[in-house]
C-alpha cells in the first residue's frame, strides 16, 4: 500500500519505517526542513537502536523517502498517518491539539480525493470526531474515514514494540476501513499480534488508559520503595514476589525516580482534563500525578541529606539524563527538575550522557557537559547514577576510587547490589533498600 506519514519524529519514523520493511511504499513528511535534509543523506535525528541500518535497507530499495511537501506527498497515498505531537498545552494541563488540527485543515483544503486518515498521535477523547467534522464538514457521504489507531511502541524498543506489539487498536465502524488496516497489519498480526477494533472514542481512551496504568504501576512501587527504606526491606524482594503473581506481572515494578518522558506526565495530565470535561473524576490518576510530582522533591531531599545539606559548590556527576536508556529523549526527565534544583543550589553538576550533549542544559553555566564517561566522574563529591544505560551497570570502581576521595554514589536504578560497597571507601545509596545512610 502506498502511505504518508505526517511527523517524523519518534513514532511518525519508527512507524513509517517499519511498515517499508514489511513492504509497504512509505514517505515521511515533516514540516522541518532540516529533519528531512538530514534523514535524505541518511543521518538519523533520533536515537534508536536499529532505526538507522532499517532506514537505510528501506529507502535503498525504493519503499522509503522523506519530503517536505505535505500535499504532494499526501496526494500520492492511499493512506495518510497523522503522527505529530500532542504536547500539554501552555495551560499545564490539557492537550496542544494545534498541530493535529493544522494538518487536518491542510488536507481540507488541498486533497479532493477520498483517503483514509489514520490519527496515530495520541489524542484525548473526541478529538477525532472534531477531526471528521474538519475533513468532511456534515456530509454524509464522507470523503475522508477518520480512523484511531493509537501507537504503544516505547521508545528504546521502538521497532521491536512495532513489529511484534501485544495488540493493534483500530477505532472505526467503517466495514471496508477496518478490513483495509487488517490487511495493512497483517503481517504484524500474523506475528502474534491481536487486531482489536472498537469505536473510534473507545480506542481513544484505550490509549490514555493504558498510559496512566502503567504510570500507576510505577508510582506504586515508587511508594513501596519508600516504605521498604524505612522497614529495612529490599524493594526487588516485594517487586519480585509481586509479580511472580500473573495478575500483577513483573514489567513497570521497578522503583526508581519520578516517570519522565515524552508520554506519561502528559498523557496522565491530559486525561484528567478531559475527565473533567465529562464530570468524572478521576481520583486515582490524580493521586499518581501528585505522586510523582512529589517523587521528584523526594528524591531532591536524598541527595541532599547524603550531602549533609552542604550543596554549594559540591561537585556533582549525573550519569545519563535521558529519561530511560536507549533513546536520546529528555522530555520531562527527572533529571532536568534534579538538575535544575541542584544548581540553583550552588552545586557544581557535571553530566555524562552515550546520546551526547543536550541543549537544554547549554544556558545553566553550572551545569557542564562531558563526553568521556571516566573524564565527568573524576573528582566528584556525588555520583548519581540516573538512566540505567548499560554502560553503567560495570563501571569501574578501582578507577572510581582512585580518582575521587570519599566518592558517594546514588543509584537511582539499583544497577549495583548494596554489599558489594560494604569494604570500600565508596558511599552507596539505592532505592527501597535497606542500609540507607
Ligand atoms: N514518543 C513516544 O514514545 C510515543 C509513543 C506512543 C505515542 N506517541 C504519541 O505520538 C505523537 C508523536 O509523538 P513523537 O514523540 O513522535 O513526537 P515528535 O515531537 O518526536 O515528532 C512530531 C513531529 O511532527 C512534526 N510536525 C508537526 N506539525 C507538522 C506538520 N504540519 N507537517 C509535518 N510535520 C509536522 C514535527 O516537526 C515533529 O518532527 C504524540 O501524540 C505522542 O503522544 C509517542
Amino acid at each position: 500500500m502506498k502511505l504518508c506519514f505526517i511527523g517524523t519524529g519518534y513514532v511518525g519514523l519508527v512507524s513509517g519505517v517499519c511498515f517499508a520493511d514489511i513492504g509497504n511504499h512509505v514517505i515521511c513528511v515533516d514540516k522541518n526542513l532540516d529533519k528531512i535534509n538530514r534523514l535524505n543523506i541518511g543521518d538519523i535525528p533520533i536515537y534508536e537502536p536499529g532505526l538507522s541500518e532499517m532506514v537505510k535497507k528501506n529507502v535503498d530499495v525504493g519503499r522509503l523517502s522523506f519530503s517536505n511537501d505535505l500535499i504532494k506527498s499526501a496526494n500520492k497515498s492511499d493512506i495518510i498517518f497523522i503522527a505529530v505531537g500532542t504536547p500539554t498545552s501552555n495551560d499545564g494541563a490539557s492537550a496542544d491539539l494545534s498541530q493535529v488540527f493544522n494538518v487536518a485543515k491542510t488536507l481540507k483544503k488541498n486533497i479532493k480525493k477520498s483517503k483514509i486518515i489514520v490519527t496515530k498521535s495520541t489524542v484525548p477523547l473526541g478529538t477525532n470526531d472534531q477531526i471528521d467534522k474538519i475533513l468532511n464538514g456534515k456530509k454524509k457521504n464522507k470523503l475522508f474515514k477518520v480512523v484511531s489507531n493509537p501507537e504503544f511502541l516505547r521508545e528504546g524498543d521502538a521497532i521491536k514494540d512495532f513489529k511484534y506489539p501485544d495488540r493493534v487498536v483500530i477505532g472505526s465502524d467503517d466495514k471496508i476501513v477496518i478490513r483495509t488496516l487488517n490487511a495493512l497489519y497483517r503481517p504484524i498480526i500474523n506475528k502474534g499480534a491481536i487486531f482489536f477494533a472498537s469505536t473510534r472514542r473507545a480506542a481513544e481512551l484505550i490509549k490514555y488508559a493504558s498510559n496512566a496504568f502503567l504510570a500507576t504501576k510505577i508510582s506504586f512501587i515508587n511508594e513501596i520503595a519508600d516504605l521498604c527504606e524505612k522497614a529495612n526491606v529490599h524493594v526487588e524482594d516485594v517487586a519480585i514476589g509481586m509479580g511472580l503473581d500473573k495478575r500483577v506481572g513483573s514489567r513497570f515494578l521497578r522503583a526508581g525516580p519520578a516517570y519522565g518522558g515524552s508520554c506519561f506526565p502528559k498523557d496522565t495530565k491530559a486525561l484528567i482534563h478531559t475527565s473533567k470535561k465529562f464530570k468524572s473524576q478521576l481520583s486515582i490518576v490524580n493521586s499518581v500525578i501528585k505522586f510523582n510530582n512529589n517523587r521528584n522533591l523526594h528524591i531532591e531531599k536524598n541527595i541532599c541529606r547524603i550531602l549533609k545539606n552542604k550543596i554549594k559548590n559540591k561537585n556533582v556527576c549525573f550519569l545519563g539524563v535521558t529519561f530511560k536508556a536507549n533513546t536520546d529523549d529528555i522530555r520531562d526527565s527527572a533529571a532536568l527538575y534534579l538538575i535544575s534544583k541542584l544548581s540553583k543550589k550552588g552545586a557544581n553538576v557535571k553530566y555524562y550522557e552515550p546520546t551526547g550533549k543536550k541543549d537544554f542544559f547549554d544556558k545553566n553555566e553550572k551545569v557542564k557537559y562531558f563526553s568521556d564517561l571516566y573524564d565527568a566522574i573524576k573528582n566528584n563529591d556525588l555520583i548519581i547514577i540516573h538512566t540505567e544505560w548499560d554502560e553503567f551497570k560495570s563501571l569501574d570502581f578501582t578507577r572510581i576510587k582512585k580518582n575521587n576521595k570519599k566518592v558517594k554514589i546514588y543509584d537511582l536504578r539499583n544497577l549495583y547490589d548494596s554489599k558489594f560497597f560494604q569494604k570500600s571507601n565508596i558511599f552507596y545509596y539505592s532505592i527501597g533498600r535497606p542500609l540507607y545512610a
